[in-house]
């Protein structure tokens, strides 16, 4: 019952006692007398003891009725602990909670993947001894109290970005908002922290592939209509040179521009290449081959100062690239380091088998998480500060004197390694060197291997040859040579005449076609078409410019060689030649005699057939 209800019903009671006990003295002596004082008495002491048994009660309710409330609040706090401590555990990003000074008091089990350090380790540890690296520490300490009575003034919080050291000693980029917790005397930082180096690893490449997406377009196109004269060029000035051969001042300038469209077609390749629009043939390259032949080309150039050390893992795995692009990357890179290193050094050559998960391959820029054959090429040549390093991939950068460096050598070995399906990483301290590491991807299958013929020996033949080319003049010059060599050849203007000249069953030994040509058909889509008419048909494609990546070949044409053009005729007849005479498919399946004398064969069984016809139809 309320207090005020027992109230009401004690002074009710107590009434009534009292009446009755006057009305019953009155009754017994009839007067006032002894008895109703007795009476009255009575009635005081039962309205006392009323009034305290009143009072006890409400006392009992009082008490029980705080001890619910606190009950309540108890469970109120509880429950919102709980509750905090489940958003802390189920959040993406780390809570790691600190006092004013910096020592730990919740660290969050994201906290520990993050940071690689556990609850246990980091509670009472100091943050920053923890997670940033030493000669940084005492910087960030100094921004943190800086940052505190800023964060006292904002209720929300702060937002920052730091860069902090996982327990393996890899940087990790993080994001954190930080915000100020008072309870009572006690302050509290509450920061939720985010990794955000893959995020800002994957802008970075972005930026940087757009950049070069951007200066591709523009060099790309002009570069392979440049590529188309200057095979006109190199093609042609071989036959003037040799008719003039006995006048030395027209022989000198025969000579004199060969070397001109000598240099035209170096350029035209650096711009090619780093637009990613280099023509590539990838095929299987064991590095540490490559590493040894660069590495004695190095001893033999090099000033005696530079020691060139190789350290090359016995059971590497096959890389799938362009070998001469490779090469010239690595002279590139080695170059770099000779004059990073004036005053002598070491330049240290090293591979080993990588496995890239997912954040692994963003960081380095690679294309999938997978394997890869790293090539790394270190120095202890003067390093680069930060802002350079930041460029350096740049076209045209160069912090060399005009006229020593074009800036185009990094650009070039980037643009090839990406379009590779790779990835580059640099690192560099300043006075104490830098180091580049190239990630290709591993080889998957074998691709055919290009048979040893002689580069010096010009070799003809007599087959029949299908000559794709829609640039005019590039299309006679190739057809002069290619008849000089004793070929048969068949010019098409573009794939439409090509397949209407197949169509005709004209017999032909080797498709030759260029990649990239005008109309609808472009020359891969023509070779797939044609061997898949004619499986025995061989292939040779002919490019100033990529469009596509290699991976993105069919399996039927995958393996046929490709003539980067300009080209000289010598490197014409060994490729037709090496096309013509290999005798296995890109998985080293045989293939079938060429197409011509297979034509042969089928007109002859045609005949056969009709003749066996003819003889079945007279029989009847
Ligand atoms: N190993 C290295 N050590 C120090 N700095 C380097 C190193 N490699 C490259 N750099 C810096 O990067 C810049 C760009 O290099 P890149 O190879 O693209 O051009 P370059 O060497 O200046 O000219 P090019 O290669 O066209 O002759 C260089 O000018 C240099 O400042
Ligand atoms: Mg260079």
């Amino acid at each position: 019952m309320k207090p005020r209800g027992l109230l009401t019903l004690a002074m009710a009671a107590q009434v009534v006692v009292t009446a009755v006990a006057l009305v019953a003295s009155y009754a017994v002596a009839s007067g006032f007398g002894i008895a109703q004082l007795v009476a009255l008495l009575a009635s005081a002491a039962v309205a006392v003891l009323l009034a305290r048994l009143c009072a006890r009660s409400i006392e009992l309710s009082q008490d029980k009725g705080i001890a619910m409330q606190l009950a309540e609040q108890a469970q109120t706090r509880a429950d919102s602990a709980q509750m905090t401590q489940a958003v802390i555990k189920t959040a993406l990003d780390a809570f790691v909670q600190t006092d004013e000074t910096g020592i730990v008091l919740e660290w969050s089990l994201q906290a520990e993947a993050l940071t690689g350090w556990s609850r246990q380790e980091a509670i009472g540890a100091d943050v920053v001894d923890l997670l940033i690296a030493e000669p940084l520490r005492a910087g960030f300490r100094q921004r943190m109290m800086r940052l505190l009575p800023e964060l006292s003034d904002t209720p929300i919080g702060i937002r920052f970005e730091a860069s902090l050291r996982h327990r393996n000693g890899d940087e990790i980029l993080i994001e954190a908002s930080s915000a100020v917790l008072r309870l009572g005397s006690r302050t509290m930082i509450n920061n939720f922290v985010k990794d955000v180096t893959q995020k800002r690893a994957a802008e970075e490449q972005l930026i940087q592939s757009q950049k070069m997406d951007a200066i591709g377009q523009l060099t790309g196109g002009i570069a392979h209509e440049f590529n188309n004269m200057l095979t006109v060029i190199t093609g042609t000035i071989e036959i003037l040179a040799d008719a003039v051969k006995d006048d030395p001042p027209l022989a000198t300038i025969t000579k004199l521009i060969s070397e001109a469209a000598d240099r035209g077609a170096a350029l035209t390749s650096s711009l090619l290449s780093f637009a990613r629009k280099q023509a590539l043939l990838p095929a299987e390259i064991d590095v540490n081959e490559l590493l040894e032949e660069l590495a004695k080309l190095l001893l033999a150039t090099f000033d005696k100062k530079i020691e060139i050390v190789t350290k090359l893992d016995g059971k590497i795995w096959l890389a799938f690239a362009d070998r001469g692009q490779l090469s010239s990357a690595l002279l590139n890179l080695a170059i770099n380091a000779r004059d990073a290193m004036s005053d002598g050094g070491k330049l240290t050559l090293t591979t080993r088998n990588v496995v890239f998960g997912v954040r692994e391959a963003v960081a380095v820029g690679a294309g999938y998480a997978g394997d890869y054959v790293e090539i790394e090429i270190a120095d202890n040549g003067t390093g680069m500060p930060q802002a350079i390093v930041e460029r350096i991939f740049d076209p045209f950068f160069s912090t060399k004197e005009v006229g020593k460096g074009t800036g185009l050598g990094l650009s070039m070995v980037f643009g090839f390694v990406k379009q590779s399906g790779g990835g580059i990483k640099v690192s560099s301290a300043e006075g104490r060197g830098t180091t580049f590491m190239i990630y290709l991807p591993k080889a998957e299958s074998s691709t055919l291997r290009p048979t040893g013929y002689d580069q010096r020996k010009v070799v003809g033949g007599t087959e029949t040859i299908l000559c794709v080319e829609d640039d005019r003049d590039v299309r006679q010059y190739v057809t002069v040579q290619l008849k000089s060599l004793g070929y048969k050849v068949l010019p098409a203007a573009n794939a439409t005449e090509a397949l209407a000249i197949a169509a005709e069953g004209t017999p032909f030994d080797l498709l030759f076609t260029d990649i990239v040509m005008a109309g609808g058909i472009n020359g891969r889509e023509l070779a797939e078409q044609m061997v898949a008419a004619r499986p025995s048909l061989r292939v040779l494609f002919t490019s100033g410019y990529a469009y596509d990546s290699p991976h993105a070949q069919s399996r039927a044409t995958a393996g046929a060689p490709l003539l980067t053009k300009p080209y000289r005729k010598a490197e014409l007849a060994r490729m037709l030649r090496r096309s013509l005479d290999t005798a296995v498919d890109s998985v080293g399946d045989p293939i079938p005699t060429p197409y011509s004398v297979q034509a042969e064969a089928e007109g002859f069984l045609r005949k056969q057939s009709s003749d066996d016809s003819a003889a079945t139809r007279s029989r009847k």
